[in-house]
């Protein structure tokens, strides 16, 4: 049986590239040296597309890509795929949330006690031999009775909530809209951040929320406030979150993404008052394993014109499956 075309802009793990290889004719536009004429020659046969949220794919692109009906992405963010360009062609695209939802909640939780503990810190202040020369480390503040605001509640969101409800917080979020959940609902960041001691930010990358964590935020969340990102660099105004580590309007920050990655601004990597982790909340082999494992069963569920197992939207059924 002849074997389908497929375009692979950015690779998967190499277990899964030997199980798309058995199945498919992969073309290589990862490893093209001439990208443009690459796309130019072997877009127009490709049926499907392998990628990954950080390499682009844009709407002049899908011209040269007229037979694509479905784009699989082994991240869950995918702020660099035109979905709307997608979305009006019929164009499916799968994502990964569902399989890196536990390590990145597992990762939020981490960071924001890590932070508000103060752990790094205080594992320095074993190891130094500060412990034994200066006595008590500072008294710090406990979880239980606190408030932990998570800005965005998809997927992952829910994952990061059900992780902080054993601690004893009180939990709110933000959405669109309020959404069937027992959580206290926010229709803006800034009042979700007033009334947290804890705000994580799980929203998704993009235009629409570059630099929506800003200034007054940082203020709303205050001197005895945490603020933790899973999300992207871009969601964050940067400089502005130095400035309010660094004056004090903000108390603490865990962070595992960064604007300049994978040489974060040194003004922030070097406050005392951060607890830092290298863009790598998915970053275990089940997990990385796993979202690369739903590029290859929602290709298979595909073209056997199964239901997908990761859409990020819903189209009609599509043709030509
Ligand atoms: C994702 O899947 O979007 C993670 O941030 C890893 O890139």
């Amino acid at each position: 049986m002849t074997k389908r075309d497929v375009l692979v802009m950015f690779p998967a793990r190499p277990k899964t590239m030997a199980q798309l290889e058995a199945a498919y004719t992969l073309h290589r536009y990862d490893e093209a040296e001439d990208k443009p004429a690459f796309l130019a020659e072997y877009g127009p046969r490709c049926e499907a597309i392998v990628t990954n949220g950080h390499a682009a794919l844009s709407r002049a692109d899908l011209d040269h890509l007229p037979k694509v009906k479905i784009v699989c992405c082994s991240s869950a963010g995918f702020e660099f795929i035109d979905a709307e360009a997608l979305k009006e062609r019929g164009i499916w695209l799968t994502n990964s949330s569902l399989a890196l939802c536990d390590d990145v909640a597992d990762t939020a939780l981490m960071l924001a006690l890590a932070a508000r503990r103060q752990l790094v810190a205080a594992h320095d202040y074993v190891r130094s031999g500060d412990w034994g020369s200066k006595g008590m480390y500072p008294l710090l503040s406990s979880m239980k009775g606190k408030r932990v605001g998570i800005a965005g509640i998809g997927t992952i969101g829910q994952a990061i909530a059900r992780r902080f409800e054993p601690l004893r917080v009180e939990i709110g979020y933000t959405a669109r809209n309020a959404r069937d959940l027992p959580w206290r609902y926010f229709g803006e960041v800034e009042a979700l951040a007033d009334w947290a001691d804890t705000l994580v930010a799980v929203v998704p990358g993009g235009a629409a929320t570059e630099r929506m964590f800003d200034r007054k935020v940082f203020e709303a969340l205050g001197a005895t406030g945490t603020f933790v990102n899973v999300a992207r660099g871009s969601v964050v105004d940067e400089p502005a979150l130095i400035e309010a580590l660094s004056s004090g309007t903000l108390g603490s920050a865990g962070l595992d993404v960064f604007l300049d990655e994978p040489n974060p601004d040194p003004a922030l990597t070097q406050l005392p008052n951060v607890t830092l982790y290298p863009h790598h909340a998915s970053g275990t082999v089940e997990t990385r394993d796993a979202m690369s494992q739903t590029v290859v069963d929602n290709l298979a569920a595909f073209f056997a014109g199964q239901p997908l197992t990761s859409p990020v939207y819903d189209l009609p059924a599509p043709s030509g499956r």
